[in-house]
């Protein structure tokens, strides 16, 4: 599903924020992505939605080279993944609903069926009940199930959430790698970067880990790439 091969990534002359990266992540599995601050987690996640360009090397998603992808396809690399932000990234002037919706609306989808998967996603994330409200009148965990909500009403067969829950307790925290593992159950290929061990330990989950832009593969079928 994303295949990574000889990946490097550099910003400024002679620093690599990625360096030499090859890994695989099959359809469906629910991957962590950890590492110190500074590791590269967001770097690699802006490589799969060509947020970012790699320096060197090749980045397969549905065994599309995205390098080849013309600006003006990106779109429907885009469309197949769902992303949850640290900071919700919500409109303040919007609703729940109107918030959700908007990948819908975007791509031209019509009322009724927006209406439909909007309701759907909203009860799926536990937040039917607050629809009509603005972010800045739900909490703080509310508001990133919005996100994730968000993130999922387009049916993308990726999601990428970047410390989705950097900016919450532990409890919520937990609240929301719960409805992740949900959404993977439903095979989703969900990858969260998060460096908090508390939630790394309490979800036995495949964790790539960074360090200082490297990573070493721990399985055999890795190590062969
Ligand atoms: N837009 C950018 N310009 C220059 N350097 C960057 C940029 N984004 C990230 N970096 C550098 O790349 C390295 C990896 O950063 P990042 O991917 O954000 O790591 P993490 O998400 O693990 O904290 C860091 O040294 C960071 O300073
Ligand atoms: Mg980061």
């Amino acid at each position: 599903m994303i295949e990574f091969y000889h990946v490097f990534k550099q910003y400024v002359k002679d620093q690599y924020a990625l360096y030499d990266i090859s890994l695989s992540i099959q359809k469906g599995e629910f991957i962590f992505l950890t590492g110190a601050s500074g590791a590269g987690k967001s770097t690699l996640l802006k490589l799969i939605f060509k947020e970012e360009l790699p320096s060197k090397g090749q980045i397969l998603v549905n065994s599309n080279n995205i390098n080849l992808i013309p600006q003006k396809e990106l779109y429907l690399l885009r469309r197949n993944i769902g992303i949850v932000f640290q900071d919700f990234k919500l409109l303040a002037n919007r609703t729940v609903y109107e918030n959700v919706a908007i990948p819908l609306v975007v791509r031209g989808e019509r009322k009724s069926a927006i209406d439909k998967m909007v309701v759907k996603v909203l009860a799926q994330v536990g937040l039917s009940h607050r629809k009509n409200y603005f972010p800045t009148h739900i909490s703080g965990g509310e508001q990133q199930r919005v996100a994730i909500a968000r993130a999922i009403v387009g049916n993308p067969k990726i999601v990428i959430a970047d410390e989705p829950t950097g900016n919450l307790d532990t409890e919520l925290s937990i609240e929301i790698f719960k409805i992740f593992e949900k959404i993977n159950a439903n095979g989703i290929t969900t990858i969260i970067a998060t460096h908090d061990r508390h939630l790394l330990n309490m979800f036995p989950k495949r964790t790539l880990r960074l360090d200082q832009g490297k990573y070493t593969p721990s399985g055999p079928a890795e190590a062969t790439l």
